[in-house]
């Protein structure tokens, strides 16, 4: 009785040394697959949210910075390019980005200027139709495209057109309006993207 107790603590001995054992070589094994699994830094890098100041972006101006390999149109809108979204309205497939483009910018930003603050455009320059980068053509003024222009995006490609919120035209080949990514502001003039507002999030 007293053997069996004895060799039965062996045993277990023997069982809990073979693990301890079995599992150092399990981690030591697992190490290269955790690695490989890890994104490089490069890879971190690509995907990480950039900061950017807007204190250097002048009125009408456009800043173009790229996160996550994409062109990112930063805009500091005038009061005539913002008064006159209402106006285009009547002109655009989804004004109010609440039917085809409703997955097209986050929650806080599907409103009239498709942005947290009206006056800064915060948007993935990518058009809808088949991803080229459209043309920032910020002025008020007719234009071989549209003689009552009022300022938006024109893309060489095959013509499409978008307002000053990104929001496209009628009867263009692109079918929604152009992304608005996550952003937040990190102070009153500097914006990080790819990153929602804390209370989005
Ligand atoms: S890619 Fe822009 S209109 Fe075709």
């Amino acid at each position: 009785m007293g053997n069996e107790v004895v060799d039965h603590g062996r045993r277990r001995f023997l069982t809990a040394a073979t693990a301890v054992v079995g599992g150092v070589g399990v981690v030591a094994a697992a190490v290269p697959f955790i690695k490989s699994w890890e994104p490089s830094a490069r890879a971190k890098a690509a995907g990480a949210p950039v900061t950017q100041s807007l204190k250097k972006i002048e009125l009408g101006q456009q800043l173009i910075v790229s996160w996550r390999s994409l062109p990112i149109f930063i805009v500091n809108r005038t009061k005539q390019q913002l008064a006159a979204l209402p106006g285009q309205d009547p002109r655009l497939v989804d004004p109010k980005s609440d039917g085809s483009s409703s997955a097209q910018q986050p929650k806080y930003a599907q409103n009239e200027a498709r942005s947290i603050k009206p006056e800064w455009l915060v948007m993935i320059g990518i058009c809808t139709h088949l991803g080229c980068v459209p043309t920032y053509v910020g002025e008020m003024k007719p234009e071989p495209f549209d003689p009552n222009w009022q300022g938006g995006y024109y893309c060489p490609c095959h013509h499409s057109r978008y307002d000053m919120a990104g929001r496209v035209y009628k009867d263009v080949p692109a079918p929604k309006n152009m992304v608005i990514p996550p952003y937040h502001y990190v102070d009153d003039m500097t914006v990080q993207i790819g990153v929602n507002p804390k209370e989005a999030s």
